[in-house]
């Protein structure tokens, strides 16, 4: 089948305890020299534990050993969205997920997909596009079946739709794919073309801020509702979770729930827990990671709540702190369970008291 190469054509209480324990043997300044080893997450999970990754991550030899030793799953952090995929001209390039493609096979480690659809991001291929040479639709489709076409397959699931909520939850975001194939028409579109591209892969609709936000969570519920009303080939739901040390207690395990109730896949997408950004606190580095722990450990228990037949993947976005996107708001933030030496930090010993 050609594809289109342009748009135009951890016993849990004493785990738990070590992990404060661990906290509370570290002098707050310093890096944790863990006084716990920890089995690979992978291999405590009884479900599927990703990684957001960059192509670049896998030529560090000490970060590539992390990945293939934690994670069993990868989502690639950026190079398979369209900021990367679609040149200015309409042709596209993929030598980058290929690379975290390679890598996934290699390990035996599955690979997801994200993200098709995203009001965050368009390309001036689709933006001048000439209706009267190729359709708006044709060039969507011929992207949809050219990104997903090419890892059939492999891609375990994609983000088809991401971010599709208002920020406040009322109603639904704007955007390019919105103005030129219709609100709700050009979700509905991205998830048939999906499913036609490669009808093995679990196709999900994802989003963030629904444990912090009810109204934005109440509208993500009603979206997907509508979606399963229309048809439309959804797999699953997709809560991103970043989320901050000050969280309040339940509004996560609260979403986790809430998203179960379809009976669809239930993906923790993108899960970090800042404690810079946990600005409601006047805690010390020491007492910010036991709540950081104690988050972890909440969102493990929620996705352990789920049936079985309903946790996809608990996907952390990044393992090392030293990766974290949150580096760029505050390069003091750890937010992920390894530090930056790929030791296991406190809240890593807590969500696995909760999964093991
Ligand atoms: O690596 C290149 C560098 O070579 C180049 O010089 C530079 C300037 O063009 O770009 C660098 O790539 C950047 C990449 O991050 C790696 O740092 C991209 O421009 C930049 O757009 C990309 O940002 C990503 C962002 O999504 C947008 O795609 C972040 O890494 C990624 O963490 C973030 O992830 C999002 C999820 O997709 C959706 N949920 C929220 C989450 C955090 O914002």
């Amino acid at each position: 089948m050609s594809l289109p190469t342009s748009l135009y054509g951890l016993s849990r209480r004493s785990l738990l305890g070590s992990a404060l324990a661990l906290g509370a043997c570290q002098p707050a300044a310093q890096s944790q020299t863990p006084t716990v080893s920890l089995p690979p997450l992978r291999s405590i999970a009884p479900f599927p534990v990703g990684t957001a990754v960059q192509a670049v991550h896998l030529t560090d030899p000490n970060l590539a050993r992390l990945i293939a030793a934690q994670a069993s799953q990868l989502t690639p952090e950026w190079e398979m969205k369209m900021e990367y995929i679609v040149r200015d001209d309409g042709t596209f390039r993929f030598e980058a997920p290929d690379a975290i493609a390679a890598f996934a096979r290699t390990h035996g480690l599955g690979l997801f997909g994200h993200t098709l659809v995203w009001y965050a991001q368009t390309s001036p291929a689709f933006e001048r596009l000439d209706e009267g040479r190729v359709s708006f639709a044709g060039a969507y489709r011929n992207y949809i079946h050219a990104v997903v076409g090419r890892y059939r397959g492999q891609a375990v699931g994609w983000d088809v739709v991401n971010e599709a909520v208002a920020e406040d939850g009322e109603g639904w975001r704007d955007s390019l794919w919105s103005q030129r194939l219709g609100a709700f028409d050009h979700m509905v579109l991205a998830f048939q073309n999906a499913r036609e591209a490669d009808p093995a892969a679990k196709l999900f609709l994802n989003d963030y801020n629904l444990e912090w936000i009810p109204k934005k969570r109440a509208t993500f519920l009603r979206l997907v509702e509508r979606l399963l009303a229309a048809g439309a080939p959804i797999d699953g739901v997709g809560t991103q979770t970043h989320v901050a040390a000050d969280q309040a207690p339940g509004e996560i395990a609260r979403t986790i729930a809430e998203l179960g109730q379809f009976g669809l896949q239930v993906h923790v997408s993108e899960f970090d827990v800042s404690l810079s950004r946990a600005k409601g606190l006047r805690l010390n580095r020491l007492e910010l990671e036991r709540q950081q722990a104690g988050v972890y450990a909440e969102a493990a228990e929620a996705f352990m709540a789920l049936p079985s037949r309903q946790r996809f993947a608990f996907s952390f976005w990044g393992l090392r702190d030293s990766e974290s996107w949150l580096k760029r708001e505050d390069a003091g933030d750890t937010p992920l369970p390894f530090d930056d030496q790929g030791r296991p930090k406190a809240a890593a010993v807590a969500w696995a008291a909760q999964v093991g």
